[in-house]
């Protein structure tokens, strides 16, 4: 959602504080501000618009030099994305300045009490609601911390707060509930923020904080105490992705570099898997073998892309396990009142780890006694920390919106798991487990095959830039790869596509077939049973409608190719790892329509990465 930065160090602190922001664009872009203290008080400059707007007014109306001070990049929730609800907000009197990522819930009635004070808010925002209430505390003689404590006790909602007072020289100050933070340590400077990629530039030290934690930071000292005052646990760790890694290295965009990091990214997520007696390995399972046999129910909870990897995960734990799997929005999973008990097992797949709608169903899943297995990519972010396990997958930081490896790092951890599983249950043989794991293994390798030989999925790109409809149609786990590729293009191109099961197709959908329509159809391995021709049928019954036929389908598989206007060969794997290499090049596709139209691939308009609200 937003992203937040605090900085206090003998740098200047608007250097450090840009440079952040600029890492962190990706979390919400359409404001952005900062406020530093100086001999003058609090100065602040924000703007509508991307952080370059920003930089422009900072050159324009130039800030005194600072070695303290906040900054915010913004993805608009209350009021409308203005330079008047661009953070940092001031209290009324300008002395503490503030940002806040998340919502207040209770801002109604805050605002209320605060006009009958006679307060005059300047921003249709909920955050300079939260700078007044802080800023009453500092003036009644309360240090920052204080104030931070008395302040946050008044609010309800998910947030993270960071703030400066004019009066308080050298120190930053954050609360955080439900939203992210995390502290950078470095040499006689510290920082706060969103996330680690703001920081990584100065230093590679880090400490997350928990939930309900106040922190303060000076050059030279981080200490962090709960809401209510108490010492707090914390957790310092070393970040072990360096910059470059969160930089373009030469692609036009992150989403275009990331896509082609997949091969690696699979590879790395299965490192390390395998123990000298040939077994799977997942050594982040901290839940009991004995508990896991015991369990007679899944639910796979996530969001968007990584909901999407949970219904591929259903075809392949309950092929594996026997165990009934239900795949659930996160967003609906909670207000259904799910059967959810203590034998139930309840996975969550999250890149960030941080989405609210997903770290909401964590909660409620273990408030009803239910075991949470995460599957993430953010070490230490909020739902694996929350969570009873965690299966980290290692694609490295992912940076663009359009999230790719993303979803195909998060298959293979769902493989991993329906595999362990398998074994500790013993519903598959040990060698039979061995050898789907080996098979996991070539997977890198023939995602490179799949990247290597793009021509025709770019020429294709070039043909279809101005087509207004698509459609994606999958059986099986085909289904949720058409569903993903839908996705892909919708969001980042603009252009209306719908992903359907391509049996549907006949009980409604197929009324949208007309001359020319665009149709990618993903076809299941010849060797599965009779869906491969089922599907074949579906070809031509939309080509015999005038649909354009794009078959994403095995090298080799004749049958498919004979009724294909386009066909895109996919190398030979079981059909439920299939997925892993037929969304390759529905992701390059949509990279290159969105690129064609001129859009910003890597920041489409209206989306944030991390959706950090409800
Ligand atoms: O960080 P998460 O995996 O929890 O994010 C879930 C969705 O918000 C995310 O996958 C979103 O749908 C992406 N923009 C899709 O590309």
């Amino acid at each position: 959602m937003c992203g937040i930065v605090g900085y206090v160090g003998f740098q200047d602190a608007q250097t450090a504080i840009v440079s952040g922001l600029k890492r962190m664009e990706y979390r919400g872009y359409d404001s952005a501000g900062i406020a530093l203290v100086n001999e003058r008080g609090i100065e602040v400059r924000k703007k509508a618009g991307k952080i370059a707007n920003l930089v422009q007014e900072l050159e324009d109306h130039p800030i005194a030099p600072s070695h303290q001070g906040i900054g915010h990049t913004r993805w608009a929730t209350h009021g409308g994305p203005t330079d008047e609800n661009a953070h940092p907000h001031l209290g009324a009197t300008g002395r503490v300045g503030l940002v806040h990522n998340g919502i207040i819930e209770n801002f109604a009635s805050l605002a209320a009490g605060l006009a009958a004070d006679g307060v005059v808010l300047r921003s249709q925002t909920d955050s300079e609601i939260v700078a007044h209430l802080l800023e009453r505390e500092v003036l009644v003689g309360h240090s920052l911390v204080e104030a931070m404590r008395r302040t946050v006790v008044q609010l309800r909602g998910a947030f993270t707060l960071v703030a400066v007072d004019a009066q308080s020289p050298g120190e930053v100050v954050a609360a955080r509930r439900s939203s992210p933070l995390v502290v950078g340590v470095g040499q006689s400077e510290m920082f706060l923020a969103s996330d680690v990629a703001s920081f990584i530039a100065y230093t590679r030290e880090a400490i997350e904080l928990g939930q309900d934690q106040i922190v303060r930071i000076t050059p030279d000292t981080v200490e962090v105490t709960m809401f209510d005052g108490t010492s707090a646990v914390t957790r310092p760790y070393h970040i072990d992705w360096d910059l470059s890694a969160a930089q373009k290295d030469g692609y036009d965009w992150f989403m275009r570099k990331e896509i082609f990091e997949q091969p690696k990214a699979v590879a790395d997520t299965l490192l390390g898997r395998i123990g000298a007696d040939r077994q799977l390995v997942l050594d982040e399972m901290r839940i009991d073998t004995a508990h896991l046999r015991t369990i007679d129910a899944i639910i796979v909870v996530a969001a968007g892309t990584a909901y999407h990897a949970g219904l591929i995960a259903k075809y392949a734990i309950e092929h594996w396990t026997r165990i009934p799997v239900e795949v659930e929005l996160a967003s609906e999973f909670r207000y259904r009142d799910p059967i959810v008990t203590s034998t139930t097992l309840v996975v969550t797949i999250s890149q960030s780890g941080e989405t609210a709608d997903t770290l909401m169903a964590v909660r409620h899943a273990r408030e009803q006694h239910a075991k949470v297995v995460s599957i993430c990519n953010t070490n230490g972010a909020t739902i694996p920390r929350e969570s009873d396990a965690v299966i980290y997958t290692h694609a490295g930081p992912e940076i663009a919106v359009a999230s790719t490896k993303g979803f195909t790092t998060q298959l293979i951890a769902c493989y991993l798991l329906g595999l362990y599983l398998a074994q500790i249950r013993g519903t598959k043989f040990g060698d039979e487990v061995q050898r789907l794991v080996e098979e996991l293994g070539s997977l890198s390798g023939k995602m490179d095959e799949v990247l290597d030989d793009l021509d025709g999925v770019l020429g294709l790109a070039e043909q279809l830039r101005d087509a207004e409809d698509f459609l994606f149609l999958g059986r099986h786990v085909g289904y949720p790869v058409a569903l993903e590729g839908a996705l892909k293009l919708k969001e980042i191109s603009y252009t209306h596509a719908e992903g359907f099961a391509a049996g549907e197709l006949k009980h409604g959908p197929i009324a949208l077939v007309e001359k020319g329509l665009p149709i990618f159809i993903v076809v299941p391995p010849k060797g599965r049973d009779q869906l491969h021709d089922k599907v074949v049928s579906n070809i031509q019954e939309v080509r015999a409608r005038g649909g354009r036929t794009i078959v994403l389908a095995e090298r080799g598989d004749a049958d498919a190719a004979a009724f294909a206007d386009v066909f895109w060969p996919l190398p030979i794997v079981p059909t439920l790892f299939q997925p892993v290499l037929a969304i390759l090049p529905l992701q390059v596709f949509a990279c290159q329509i969105a690129t064609l139209n001129g859009h910003d691939v890597d920041q489409p308009r209206n989306l944030a990465k991390s959706v950090t609200v409800e």
